[in-house]
């Protein structure tokens, strides 16, 4: 039914502007019960994290013999326990940790609801924090029950122990302490002085299945879906733009589209999360005290030792295909409430951003994973950037993205999502959904002085909706 973009958006404007209509109309007779209604919140209840077996997590149908080979290795890389030393696992073995890091493994923070997922039910950060005698606190913004929440200083604290330009991840733990660690002896960031200073963001992690589709969308597409939202902007107040690679190409991994690939995503994730240095990113990060370097860098490398096919390249090339390799989210099966629910998000125009799929739009081209070939893209998003307003800016600039800039965040998969948001700032879908805008948005830093969100007459469009259309369209999202 919306399958030309031009067709999906006429629609949408015309429920935009029946909206405001309305609410002018409202306004100007005054009443002010009426413009408080009006500016309701949304009364639909989230039923929570959908049920059942996890719908994401396999591999793509269609692969080779030999790439199913390698499944089993790359799902060890993707989950192997990194230590600081080499505890005699082969050459590209499991170490390298730290001197500063955040957690041992990829899989701790990619777990929900499989391996490769987002944040995992119970943070994983209290299983590592002391791990092998390591002699960490745990800072205070992290809970049990919390979301797992990587920690970054939008400006540059005065007197922190690791002085980093401001914006960049400020690992939570060091190795000081752990048996495997010699005698480093590093402090942990000021946490404590930069929450204090109102100089704390946090970013959760974000869930890859289907990101060797996202990985390949070709540019034209993107572009001229770009093209179609950005021609309407006068009446949506919604114009994207794309986040650009080295190589100019689109770049769309993170919640600023801030890395190209899985591979360099990979490669970074390996040093800043982990703190193994890597091929792509060969220092460490923080080699201020010689006492912590305690392998030659990269620590991660080609294995030269063993070089049978499988175990040749270094472990972010490893994980790099283990991501592509991992198949879309499987959504529930329609029914009649989910059905009409898709309705009313495109109706009011959710899919501006989050753009749906339709025969027309995103299919990725011939590719050398002869399964990842010609295939839709069922992303619900635009991979663009938006202006999302002073509530959910987090003050970091990252390539072309403002402080107040996040790429759309793709909706495939979120029906079993915990966290939502960059910060991971609510379980509630509801308000995440009304967090897409000042007006109805809780948490944060606190950021002033941005403009207004994109999305502001759109969930304005959401909360004038009737309770059983809203409670509709959250149930969509909960079959995702
Ligand atoms: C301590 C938790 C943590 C660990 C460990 C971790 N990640 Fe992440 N991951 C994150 C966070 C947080 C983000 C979002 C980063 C951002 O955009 O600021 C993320 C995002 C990603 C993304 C982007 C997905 C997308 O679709 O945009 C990829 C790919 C990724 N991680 C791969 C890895 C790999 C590979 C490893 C292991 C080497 C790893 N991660 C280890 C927290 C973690
Ligand atoms: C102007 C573009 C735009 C519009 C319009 C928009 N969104 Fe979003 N949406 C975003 C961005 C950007 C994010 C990520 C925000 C962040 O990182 O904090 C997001 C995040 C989300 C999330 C959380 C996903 C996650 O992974 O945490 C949900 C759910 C969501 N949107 C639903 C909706 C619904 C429902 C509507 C319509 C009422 C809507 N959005 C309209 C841009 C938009």
């Amino acid at each position: 039914m919306w399958d030309t973009k031009r067709g999906r958006h006429a629609s949408s404007l015309r429920a935009l502007s029946r909206f405001l209509l309305t609410a002018t109309a409202v306004m100007s007779l005054a009443p002010l019960a009426l413009v408080i209604a009006v500016r309701a919140q949304s009364t639909a209840q989230d039923p929570g994290v959908r049920g059942g077996p996890p719908d994401a997590g396999t591999f793509v149908t269609g692969l080779t013999t030999n790439q199913k080979g390698v499944e089993g290795t790359i799902t060890g890389t993707f989950t192997e326990i990194n230590a600081v030393t080499q505890t005699g696992n082969g050459a590209t073995g499991n170490f390298g940790l730290g001197p500063r890091f955040n957690f041992n493994s990829c899989n701790g923070c990619h777990a929900q609801p499989a391996v490769g997922g987002a944040a995992p039910f119970t943070n994983g950060f209290f299983q590592v924090f002391d791990l092998n005698g390591a002699l960490n606190e745990m800072p205070s913004f992290e809970s049990e029950a919390g979301v797992m929440a990587n920690a970054r200083f939008p400006q540059v604290l005065p007197g922190n122990p690791y002085p980093i330009p401001a914006g960049f991840t400020q690992e939570l733990f060091t190795i000081t302490g752990r048996s495997d660690a010699g005698s480093c002896d590093l402090e942990q960031p000021n946490f404590n002085g930069a929450q204090a200073a109102n100089d704390l963001i946090f970013r959760t992690p974000l869930p890859m299945f289907g990101d060797g589709l996202m990985e390949i969308i070709p540019e034209t597409q993107l572009l001229a879906n770009q093209t179609a939202e950005c021609a309407e902007e006068a009446s949506t107040g919604i114009c994207g733009t794309p986040q650009l690679a080295p190589d100019t190409t689109i770049s769309r991994f993170g919640w600023k589209a801030q890395e190209r690939s899985a591979l360099i995503f990979s490669s970074a994730a390996y040093n800043t999360e982990e703190g193994v240095s890597t091929e792509g990113f060969p220092n460490e990060l923080d080699d201020t005290n010689p006492n912590c370097i305690l392998n030659g860098i990269p620590e991660d490398h080609w294995n030269f030792i063993n070089p049978s096919p499988h175990r040749f390249p270094g472990d972010p090339e490893r994980q790099a295909l283990f991501i592509r390799f991992l198949a879309a989210p499987t959504p529930a099966p329609p029914n009649s409430t989910t059905i009409a629910g898709q309705n009313e998000f495109n109706s009011i125009g959710c899919n501006i951003c989050h753009s749906s799929p339709s025969p027309t739009q995103f299919k990725t081209p011939l590719s050398a994973i002869s399964a990842l070939s010609n295939q839709n893209v069922n992303i619900f998003s635009d991979l663009l950037l938006h202006h999302m307003g002073n509530c959910l800016a987090d003050g970091v600039v990252q390539g072309v993205a403002q402080g107040d800039m996040f790429r759309t965040a793709p909706l495939w998969g979120v029906g079993q999502r915990i966290f939502f948001m960059h910060d991971g700032r609510t379980s509630d879908i509801v308000q995440a959904v009304e967090d897409h805008s000042d007006q109805w948005c809780t948490g944060g830093p606190g950021f002033t002085g941005y403009q207004a969100s994109e999305a502001d007459s759109v969930v304005a469009a959401f909360n004038a909706l009737s309770t059983t259309n809203q409670q509709d369209l959250i149930d969509f999202l909960r079959s995702l």
